[in-house]
Formats: C-alpha cells, sequence, structure tokens
C-alpha cells in the first residue's frame, strides 16, 4: 500500500517519534476511498498514537489521496485534535463564561502549582497535561474539568487536588 518514497521517508520520521504507522494500516485500508472517513481516520490515529504530528498527517495524506491541506484544515477546525503529545491523562480547563465566573482562574492556578507545568506541558513523570478550552457545555457543573471521557464539576482547590492524587494513584 505503500505509494511512494515519501511515505517511506515520513515512516522512518515516525519511527523516531515512536510511532508506529503500521497500527494505522488496518484503518487506512477500511476506509481509504470511503467519503466522509476523513475524521474517522484522524481519530483512530490519535487514539493509536495520543496525538497527530506534522508527518503522520503528510503520511495520512500520502496514503489515502486527501490532500495535505484538507487533512489540516479538519485537524485545526476540530478543537478534539492535538499535533503535540499530552501526559497520559490529558486535563481539559473550562474556562468558558459561567466557570470564568465560578473560579476557572483559580483552578488553574491550582493545577499549574499542584502539577508544576504550564497549559500544554506534560509533567516530568508523564502523567499530566492540563489545556484551556472553551464551553463544555455541562455550565451548570462549573467549574468544570474533563479527563478523558469524565466530566467534574463543581470544582474547589481540595476537590482538584484530591482528583489528581486519585488518577495517580491508581497509577502505582
Ligand atoms: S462555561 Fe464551563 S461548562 Fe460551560
Amino acid at each position: 500500500m505503500e505509494k511512494c518514497n515519501c511515505t517511506k521517508r515520513q515512516t522512518e520520521k515516525l519511527k523516531e517519534l515512536n510511532i508506529d504507522v503500521g497500527l494505522l494500516r488496518p484503518c487506512l485500508e477500511k476506509y481509504t476511498g470511503v467519503s466522509g472517513s476523513l475524521i474517522t481516520v484522524l481519530q483512530t490515529a490519535q487514539d493509536l498514537y495520543g496525538y497527530l504530528p506534522a508527518d503522520l498527517l503528510l503520511y495520512i495524506s500520502a496514503m489515502t489521496g486527501i490532500p495535505p491541506a484538507k487533512v489540516y484544515g479538519v485537524v485545526t477546525f476540530y478543537t478534539q485534535f492535538r499535533t503535540e503529545p499530552v501526559g497520559k491523562h490529558h486535563i481539559l480547563l473550562c474556562q468558558g463564561t459561567a466557570c470564568h465566573v465560578n473560579g476557572a482562574a483559580g483552578i488553574e492556578e491550582t493545577l499549574r502549582e499542584y502539577l508544576g507545568v504550564n497549559e500544554g506541558e506534560i509533567t516530568a513523570d508523564g502523567m499530566f497535561t492540563y489545556s484551556n478550552v472553551a464551553c463544555l457545555g455541562c455550565c451548570s457543573l462549573s467549574p468544570v474539568m474533563m479527563i478523558g471521557d469524565k466530566t467534574y464539576g463543581t470544582l474547589t482547590k481540595e476537590s482538584t487536588v484530591a482528583i489528581l492524587k486519585q488518577l495517580a494513584a491508581k497509577e502505582v
């Protein structure tokens, strides 16, 4: 299914990032040529590798025949897609209006202090990254953060630290 030397070069570069494109092949084989399937391919790739580096986007473009500009366009349009690596637990901290009014800034300060990182950085143990995001759609629970598919609401500094401790303890 390799199409040209470009994909070989990308495969080599991706190996250096510990990205094995072989894992994505079944998905590419299933969806190449299927209209409207780009988002599914990108979601599968992100689930496999945690993020979508530029060389992976070029590889997907080459393998599917979808122009790079279109692939980049979709990735930059949807906030669910990431082009930078993140920690094992990616915290999405809502900075929408209701959360802002109810103390999201204080929760961010707690995350920054407790984790020792700024937004977008990965903790030294590779466990956590936090990102500020727009409204998560559950304003009545503000302030809110999401980690994986779980929503945590009515956050206080104490409950935020307790949640982080709980997640870290599960990894031991
Ligand atoms: S403003 Fe935070 S969930 Fe809506």
